[in-house]
């Protein structure tokens, strides 16, 4: 894939401006951002788990009738995160809020942890955080450890827990999408990094942004349905690109 110099020179002086006018920037990430982390994608050919795709696994319908086996797809997806570390592309977004401060949020769709690991603390996320059950009766939210397998139960209650992460069909959390909404509304530039851009509410943050005047740079290797509304696209995999494009605004030290 030929690389696009001209549209780097376009994104990094985009960001630039708007450092040096202290105009909000905000960030939407996507699975994309963690596969170099090792973490799948969910809509890439690595997606599968034991032959279900997440839309049969990741539903209130799903654990409501196999609880023990949605169960066992979390658990083995958050072995592979906490053996997971972040990437170039998590460390970029973090340097980037280090001098945007509170000009800056990250909203991601991911429950991986990896931004936070990563030293992002603006952080939205959206669809909640697979490091975490909540119990099915009273709401109680416990961190899981390491070595939990099979339902775990609520410590107050005694009642089976879920993982503290969003399903096909529910609500977001309504804090995390006010604050998530605000972020693209008052954007001067919107970032979009490896997302399919197909799952709503989400990818509405991509048109509210572009709607409400955000210069939006979309950061994936392939095309998605929004890519359109992006004024420069890298089709580049994101721990090469964000490193790439902070040097170009003279964020990183080239
Ligand atoms: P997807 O798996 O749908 O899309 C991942 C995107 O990342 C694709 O567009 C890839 O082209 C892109 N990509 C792959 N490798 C990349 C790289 N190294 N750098 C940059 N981009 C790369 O994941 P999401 O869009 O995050 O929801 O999926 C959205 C939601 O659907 C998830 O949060 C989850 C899922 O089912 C829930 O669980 C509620």
């Amino acid at each position: 894939m030929a690389v696009d110099r001209d549209a780097f020179t376009r994104a990094g002086a985009l960001l630039r401006q708007a450092m040096d006018s202290w105009s909000p920037v905000a960030v939407l990430t996507g699975a994309g951002i963690s596969a170099e982390s090792g973490v799948p994608t969910f809509r890439g050919p690595d997606g599968l788990w034991c032959g279900f795709r997440p839309e049969e696994l990741a539903t209130p319908a799903a654990f409501a009738r196999h609880p023990e086996r949605v169960w066992e797809w979390y658990h083995w997806r958050r072995r592979l995160v906490l053996a997971a570390m972040p990437n170039a592309g998590h460390r970029a977004l973090a340097a980037l809020e280090a001098v945007a401060g509170d000009a800056f949020t990250l909203v991601t769709q991911n429950v991986d942890g990896l931004h936070r690991l990563a030293g992002s603390r603006r952080l939205v996320e959206l669809h909640g955080t697979l490091l975490e059950a909540r119990c099915t009766r009273c709401g109680r939210v416990e961190p899981l450890p390491p070595e939990a397998t099979g339902i775990p139960r609520c410590p107050a209650c005694g009642a089976m827990a879920r993982p503290n992460v969003v399903w096909f069909g529910e609500s977001l959390p309504a804090d995390a999408w006010a604050r998530a909404q605000r972020a693209a509304e008052t954007a001067s530039v919107f970032l979009v990094i490896g997302t399919s851009a197909v799952v709503y509410p989400a990818a509405g943050l991509i048109e509210i942004a572009a709607a409400s005047g955000a210069r939006v740079i979309e950061v994936n290797p392939e095309e998605t349905p929004l890519s359109g509304l992006a004024d420069c696209v890298l089709r580049e995999r994101a721990g090469v690109a964000l490193p790439a494009l902070l040097r170009e605004a003279g964020i990183l030290d080239a």
